[in-house]
């Protein structure tokens, strides 16, 4: 009997022994068995994974490109407006970005040894005279913002309050003064020939989405200072 009882200490735990080694041969087999599968479920997940990254990133790009075209407010990039210490008057009624006085007026001189008379029509304009100009004129025209914004920058949105733009007109051709056909005059031909040699571009080209074609509007970048100002526009537009 006690030898038996022994005998019953010794077997339990060698029943115990071989579960346990049928247990992990069990448990082995199935993972040989389901292993191509688990593998191609870690594929997926891990392409996904990486799938979800490369979303994610350019997702963060997108973002970035709406950030920067946010700026914007019906098209128009904003324009601090320039300290009037660094203007100068250059008609009764016409102050510049001082930066630009010397090239604008030799433009000028040089265009009449052509015998084209350019006349300028508008330089710097505060943040308050934009103000005026794009509610009143608005008002008075019964236009909505939008339709506005075509042809005139929202206060804080012109190019016009950085002392760096000027509107051009003919002096034989008045009657085109901030009209599409000041395109057709002898002083435009001779803008589009000339005026990059003295650092002037014009702003509102044909291809411009937001704002009207505006042949008569140029805009100086001829100094750091400008370059820094038309960055944005210059990278995007
Ligand atoms: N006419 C241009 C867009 C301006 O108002 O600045
Ligand atoms: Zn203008």
């Amino acid at each position: 009997m006690e030898q038996n009882k022994d005998l019953n200490q010794f077997d339990i735990p060698l029943a115990k022994r071989i579960q346990s080694n049928n247990f992990n041969s069990i448990l082995l087999k199935n993972l040989l068995i389901f292993s191509p599968l688990f593998f191609l479920l870690f594929s997926i997940f891990a392409l996904r994974l990486i799938r979800n990254i490369d979303i994610g990133s350019l997702g963060y790009h997108d973002f970035q490109a709406e950030i920067n075209h946010d700026q914007r407010i019906l098209g128009h990039l904003p324009y601090a407006e320039i300290s009037k210490e660094k203007l100068v008057l250059i008609e009764p009624n016409i102050k510049v970005h001082i930066d630009m006085q010397d090239s604008l007026l030799k433009m000028r001189d040089e265009a009449k040894k052509d015998g084209i008379y350019l006349v300028f029509l508008s330089g710097y304009r505060s943040i308050n005279l934009q103000n005026e100009i794009f509610y009143s004129l608005k008002s008075v025209r019964n236009q909505v913002a939008a339709e506005r914004a075509r042809v005139s920058a929202p206060p804080g949105y012109s190019e016009h309050s950085t002392g760096f733009a000027i509107d051009i007109g003919d002096a034989n051709q008045r009657e085109t003064d901030f009209e599409t056909e000041f395109e057709n005059t002898d002083a435009f031909k001779w803008l589009i020939k000339n005026a990059a040699k003295f650092h002037f571009k014009l702003s509102f080209t044909k291809e411009n989405q937001y704002i009207d074609y505006e042949p008569w509007h140029w805009r100086y970048e001829g100094s750091i200072e400008a370059l820094k100002v038309f960055e944005s526009s210059n990278s995007k537009s």
